[in-house]
């Protein structure tokens, strides 16, 4: 099926002793916002992990737009247009946001930096795209008058707001989003969750999103995918995976 980006099929993560991924098998389509529930240490981070290539799974496959990145480096997971934040805020406090955002995508660059020394003509059409990507990405974000802020300076929802324009600068066609909103107050969950639909809508990334806020999830979200101790216990439309035994079961006094 071409409409299909993301492909993660039986999925298995073992640690000593720890099994945080057993199994597991879902697909991600074009420009799709799909979304990863489960409990605490069911599984979500170690995923994500894996799909960016800083844990190799014990077995299983993970394709990206035809491509196996099982065995992959996780910088040439990126460069494949996989773009993921982090559970806390990634972010470089002492410099800018401009240069927060030009980092970001000097790195996705990166690799070919002794034939742009060499080859001065492309290091410039580089840096002039780069230029191009982030000031169009901080427009994007409406980061505008805050360009020349040191992002340790902002308050945490301007902070995360900057590490998703780290991605987006990328110019990925996969976002992973671990927790975009923890720790967020209305307001600032309410801007993220903007800034999240509209990358999917305007940008058309698709994009994984792993979160506990469970009005974000189901209000956002076109498909779930519900884990429990490293296992798939659910995966479909939000109404259907709401109602759904098991997953009631799992999350038994907990947020649903
Ligand atoms: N590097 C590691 N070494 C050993 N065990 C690990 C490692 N990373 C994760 N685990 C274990 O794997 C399981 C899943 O952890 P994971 O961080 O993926 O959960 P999570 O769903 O992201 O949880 P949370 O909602 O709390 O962020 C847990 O039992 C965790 O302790
Ligand atoms: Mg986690």
């Amino acid at each position: 099926m071409s409409d299909v980006l993301l492909s993660v099929e039986g999925l298995s993560l073992r640690f000593a002793g720890v099994r945080a991924l057993t199994d597991v098998s879902f697909d991600v389509r074009h420009g799709q916002l799909f979304s990863v529930i489960g409990p605490n240490g069911a599984g979500k981070s170690s995923l994500f992990n894996c799909i960016s290539g800083v844990y190799r799974p014990t077995s299983g496959s993970i394709r990206f737009d035809g491509t196996e990145l099982v065995g992959r480096a996780p910088h040439r997971i990126a460069k494949l247009g996989i773009a993921r934040t982090f559970q806390n805020v990634e972010v470089f406090p002492t410099m800018t946001v401009l240069e927060n955002l030009l980092l970001a995508r000097h790195h996705h660059m990166r690799g070919g930096v002794p034939a742009g020394v060499l080859w001065f003509g492309r290091a410039r059409r580089e840096e002039v795209a780069a230029r191009r990507a982030v000031d169009r990405t901080i427009d994007f974000l409406g980061l505008g008058d805050l360009r020349h802020r040191r992002v340790g300076s902002l308050p945490h929802g301007l902070q995360k707001r900057v590490e998703l324009g780290r991605t987006l600068a990328m110019e990925p066609k996969l976002l992973l989003l671990d927790e975009p909103v923890a720790g967020m107050n209305h307001d600032e969950t309410q801007e993220m969750v903007r800034a999240i639909v509209r990358a999917r809508q305007e940008l058309g990334v698709a994009v994984v999103l792993v979160e506990h806020d469970m009005g974000v999830v189901m209000e956002i979200s076109q498909e779930i995918c519900v884990l429990d101790f490293g296992e798939r216990i659910a995966l479909g439309a939000p109404a259907d995976v709401a109602r759904d035994e098991a997953v009631l079961t799992a999350y038994l006094g907990g947020a649903l």
